[in-house]
Order: structure tokens, then sequence, then C-alpha cells
């Protein structure tokens, strides 16, 4: 048999070898009895714990606290228990309290056993603030196990994808894969349970309601603690915004760099044409129509004004190529470019859908003819056969939002469409048709130039362009022009090729022989007085020594040396009302056709025709508003 001093030490082992902290109280709080994982979690000798009062070794207070456990265990006979933070010993503490109960059915002592459960709780904090991350995280977050079954969805994967959290956990990822792309994503996974990762692989999702997106995925496996692989997490960034913006910055840098290109060609080119028109129409002014050089100099006339239309696309796209804006009612333009080409398309059936009170915008009117041509004969071509153009116009309200990828200010817009049910475009397509030279037509039937012009014209004047297509069903492009508050100035049209002609004086200046040659000799044809200058310096020379005679400059705007932006800052020091027509074939700087926006009174583009300048020069002189242009 077992001695007492045995079963005594044999109690005693047991109770140090447990290491929750244990312990005896008697009424007055006073420490009885306790083991070592007491000693060990408060740092003192057994002996110096025992007669001590509890509140104060644990707590290093000197009352009993407000959550001590013995009343309530008093009242009620029973186990009580909380947890809580104990400053003092630095640690978390799980207490437990049990009732010895004596003889006369009091509570004669109390057993503590507290478990020191700081570092569950440090484990606890940390998946709670994990969790948090994961909750406010502007990702998506989503997990799977290996058969691809959602097991968690955070809130920006309900943001971006539109199922949320009930909806997705449980389904599969199919719900967010677009089918031509499962096959991959199982790869992907499988390549997860084998232990691999994958790390912003940029590819397409779809939403609930069906849009595409672009998403930047990182997959990486998720692994029990064992280390056996047991699911997937999938971190998805939504960068459909920022692919648009780094298109649309690729799409200007590349149309400011071949703008710049093509404006100094269209420059050098047009001053060509200019001499070949000029002379040609002077042999034909001094030309009998019987003559059998007659029809050949009228067909030299054409073909320069079809060299002429390609400058002017390579000029709409050419940086600050635009000129001469005026507050514009885009209905009648769309009206009267519209009836023009429904004459000659009679296969093509024209609805029209205009604003009756549609605002006024400030553009240059040519150029948006240009534009609205361009569209249309797209169109035609995109329906063979013949089909349907729809022209719309309305009125709409553009916020933040909608324009910030454009760098432009929200507002008031009008909005232009014009749609076709032609042949519709793949997306590969959609992508280039603004690069100039893109074409799908056959050689000799498209330059590729159109819709490169198109955009130029349209940003040029802070406006946005867009374009929506099917592919077997057509395309609709849609223009937001900015509204400008100012009136209407209808224009005097007169339609005629007949030459106006006068009897002022004009000073012609412009640093390329054969235009002055061409020029003069058209001036004087019309029957002005002409004074010539082959530069910025001898112009103002001239200038100052017969200013009260000369009614009229016509002044070129790029010349080497003086160039005609000074010049005519200078001329109008001099006279304030100096009248000044420019020309140019194109203005390379933005100081020259900023000389337009201060006040000069006119603008012709080489090459022009000797009506065109006829009509140009009477404008401006007589301060009346015609336009033979449009002829
Ligand atoms: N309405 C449309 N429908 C279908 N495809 C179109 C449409 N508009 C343009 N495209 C496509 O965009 C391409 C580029 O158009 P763009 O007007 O710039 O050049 P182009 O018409 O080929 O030649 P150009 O206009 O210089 O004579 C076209 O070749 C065509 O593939
Ligand atoms: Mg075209």
């Amino acid at each position: 048999m077992r001695s007492i001093q045995e079963a005594k030490e044999e109690w005693e082992a047991t109770f140090d070898a447990i290491e929750d902290a244990i312990f005896l109280i008697d009424e007055t709080f006073t420490i009885q009895r306790a083991n070592k994982g007491l000693a060990k979690l408060v740092g003192k000798n057994l002996t110096d714990i025992i007669g001590q009062k509890c509140y104060k070794l644990l707590h290093d207070i000197d009352h009993v606290p407000k959550f001590c456990l013995r009343p309530l265990l008093v009242k009620t006979f029973s186990y009580q228990s909380n947890e809580l933070w104990e400053p003092h010993l630095n640690r978390y503490l799980q207490i437990n309290c049990y009732p010895i109960i004596g003889a006369k059915k009091e509570v004669r002592e109390v057993i503590h056993v507290i478990r020191d459960i700081t570092e569950r709780q440090k484990t606890l904090q940390e998946l709670e603030y994990l969790a948090s991350v994961v909750r406010h995280s502007q990702d998506a977050i989503i997990s799977t196990d290996l058969n691809c079954q959602i097991t968690s969805w955070n809130k920006a994967a309900e943001r971006i994808f539109g199922y949320d959290g009930k909806e997705a956990v449980g389904n599969y990822m199919d719900i967010i894969i677009p089918e031509e792309q499962r096959k991959k994503c199982q790869l992907f996974v499988e390549e997860i349970g084998e232990g691999g990762g994958i790390e912003n692989y940029e590819t397409t999702r779809k939403t609930k309601d069906g849009k595409s997106i672009d998403v930047d995925l990182t997959l990486s496996p998720i692994k029990e603690s064992e280390g056996d692989i047991i699911g997937v997490s999938f971190i998805a960034r939504d960068v459909t915004y920022q692919k648009q913006l780094e298109a649309k910055l690729i799409q200007a840098q590349k149309m400011e760099s071949i703008g710049t290109l093509a404006g100094g060609i269209a420059h050098d080119f047009n001053n060509l044409l200019m001499g070949i028109q000029g002379y040609a129409s002077l042999m034909l002014l001094k030309t009998d129509p019987l003559h059998p050089h007659y029809e050949m100099l009228r067909k030299i006339e054409e073909q320069v004004q079809s060299a002429s239309d390609l400058t002017k696309q390579l000029l709409g796209f050419a940086r600050g190529g635009r000129y001469e804006t005026k507050p514009t009612n885009f209905n009648e333009l769309i009206h009267r470019s519209s009836e023009m080409f429904g004459r000659t398309k009679k296969e093509i059936v024209i609805h029209s859908k205009l604003e009756k009170d549609l605002w006024t915008v400030e553009v240059d009117q040519g150029q948006m003819e240009q534009v609205l041509l361009n569209l249309y004969v797209n169109a035609w071509h995109a329906m063979p056969g013949g089909g349907n153009l729809y022209l719309e116009t309305s009125n709409v309200t553009l916020n933040e939002s909608y324009v910030k990828p454009y760098d432009l200010e929200a507002g008031n817009y009008i909005k232009i469409s014009v749609t076709d049910t032609g042949i519709g475009m793949d997306k590969k397509t959609k992508q280039r048709i603004f690069d100039p030279f893109f074409t799908t037509k056959e050689m000799g039937r498209g330059t590729g130039l159109g819709l490169a012009s198109v955009y130029g014209i349209i940003t040029n004047h802070k406006g946005i362009i867009t374009v929506y297509s099917e592919k077997d069903y057509g395309t609709k492009f849609n223009i937001y022009l900015p509204v400008c508050e100012k009136a209407i100035t209808p224009p005097t049209r007169i339609v005629s090729d007949k030459i106006l002609k006068g009897a002022e004086t004009i000073l012609l200046v412009d640093d390329e022989e054969q235009v002055i040659d061409t020029t003069k000799q058209m001036l004087e044809y019309m029957g002005y007085m002409v004074l010539s200058a082959r530069g910025g310096k001898e112009a103002l020379v001239l200038y100052q020594d017969n200013r009260d005679r000369i009614d009229l400059v016509i002044l070129d705007l790029i010349m080497p040396g003086t160039n005609g932006g000074e010049v005519y800052n200078q001329m109008k020091a001099l006279n304030p009302d100096v009248r000044v027509i420019l020309s140019s074939g194109y203005s390379l700087n933005d100081e020259a056709s900023e000389v337009f926006k201060r006040g000069a009174n006119a603008f012709i583009q080489k090459p022009f025709s000797i009506v065109e300048l006829s009509y140009k020069i009477r404008e401006v002189i007589d301060g009346i508003s015609l336009s033979p242009m449009h002829m």
C-alpha cells in the first residue's frame, strides 16, 4: 500500500505537471494552494505566492475588481469563466473558476484554472485583420476549391462582377469566365494544384449583366496547415478603365507624331499644287473654250482638286489644323452634305432624326463637311448592295467621368450619330480604323486616311468620337462636340463660279516664287493693283511706305525669317484696321494659328482657285459673308 506521503507527492506532481495556472482561494481571496503553472505565469516563487491576495498577485490592485467571478459563483454555486487582457502581466487570460462546496453547503474555496491564451488571441486578431484587408480590398479576392467551386467572395468581387456573395459562394467560377477561356482557366487551376502560381495575367472576364471587362489576374494555391493544396485564391484587378486610357494615350501619341509629318508634307505639297492650279487657271482664262487645250487644262484643274482633297485629309489629322471656326448649326451641315450625298447614291436610304433646337457649336465648317462625307462614304462602301444610313443629332450633357479619359471638360455637347446597316467590323479592325493608312479596301479604292482625318478634326475641335460595330450588322459612329454660347451669323451663299472683280490695291506676301507669280497674275486679272513681297521684312518695308494705298494684305503664314504671325503683329501695330487674309498650306506652329484668333479677317487654304480667292477678297473688303467653297 502506498504511504500518505507517496500519495501526496503523486498528487503534487500531477498538480504541477498541468501547464495551466491552478490555485485555490478562501473567502478572503487569499491564495491557499497553487501549482508551478501559476508561479511561471506571474514570475514568482511558489513560496512567495501562498498567502497573497489573488487580486494583488494577478491584477496588481488592492481591492476586489469589478470583473471578479467569485460573487457570481457564490450565488450560483456553479462554474464561471471569462477572458481578459491583463496589462500587468501583458497576457490574455482565460479564467475558469470552480466552487468547492463545504459541509454546510457553503462555497468553502474557489479553484481557479487560468489558461494563457495570448498566442491564440494574437492569431485571432491577425486573422481578423487579414479578413478586414480582404473585405476592404479594391481588388476582387475570391477563393475556390480545386474544382473551381467558389468558397469566398469579397466586396470588391461583388462590385466588379455584379454577383453578391450569396449568389457566388457555392457556384462555379464559370459564372465570370467567358466560354472561350474556360479551358485555359482549367489548365491554370491544374497548374496551381501542382503548386504553381500565376501572376499579373491580363485577360477578360464577364460580369453578371454580360459585359466584358479587362482584368489583371493573380492566382495562388491555398494550403492547409499540413501543406496540402486545397484550393485556389484569385486576385482580380479591374483594368478596363486603365486599358482604355492607355489605348487612348497611344492613339493620341501616334496621331501627334504622324500628324506633324503629315502637316509638313501637306504644306509643301499644297504650295506645289498652288503653282499648278494657278498656272492652269490663268491659262484657262486666256484660252478659248473651243481650243483643244481647253479641256486638258480643265482636267489639270480637276486633278489638282483631287490632290488637294488628299492633302485636306492629311491636314485633318495634323496638329492644330483648324482655322476658320464659326458658330454653326450642325443640323444644317448634315442637311446640306447628306442631300448632296443622297443625290448620287440612290441605293442608300437616308433617315434623318435631327434635334429641333440643337445647341450651337463653333466649328470649321469645311472640315466638318469633310468629316461627314468620310463617314457617309465609308458607310456606302460597307453597304455594297445598298442599305440604310441613319443620321441623328441631339443635345447631351457629359459628366466628369465620361470626359476624363479624353482630358476634356464636362458640360454641354451636341451628339451626332452616323449609323449604317452594313458589313460591320470585327474587334481587330475596329481597333485600327483611326490609324492613318489603315484600310481593308483593295489597292486604289481607299488610302486609309478618311477616319484618321475624322479623328484629327474632331479632337482638334475638343470633341470625342466613338465607334460601335457588330460584324454583319452595322456600324455606329458617335461624335460629341462642345457647345458654344455665341450666336450664329448666317452666311450669304452665292453659288456661282463667276469671278468677282475689284480695283483696290493688294499687298501679296509669300516666300514661294511660283505662288507669288500665279497669285499676282490672278489678282491682276481680277482688276486689282498688286504689290508683292518675297518675305516678312520686305513686306513690312512696303507696307510702311504704301500704308494709305494698301486696302488688303494676303499674307502667307509660314515663311523663313520673319514669319506671317510677326508680320501681322507689326502691321496691326502700324494700322489697327489693317485687313488681312492669311494663306497657308498648313500651319505648323500654334503661334501662327493664334494670329487668326487675334483678329485676322479670313483664311484661305492653298491651293485655292481664282474663284475662291475672288470671293474671299470681296468678303473681307466689303465686310460680308460669302461662301463659294461649298458649290
Ligand atoms: N462604316 C463602316 N463599316 C465597316 N467598316 C468600316 C466603316 N468605316 C470604316 N471602316 C473600316 O475602317 C477602315 C478605315 O477607314 P478609313 O475611312 O480610314 O479608310 P478607307 O475608307 O479604307 O480609305 P479612305 O477613306 O482613305 O478612302 C476601312 O478600310 C474599313 O475597313
Ligand atoms: Mg474612308
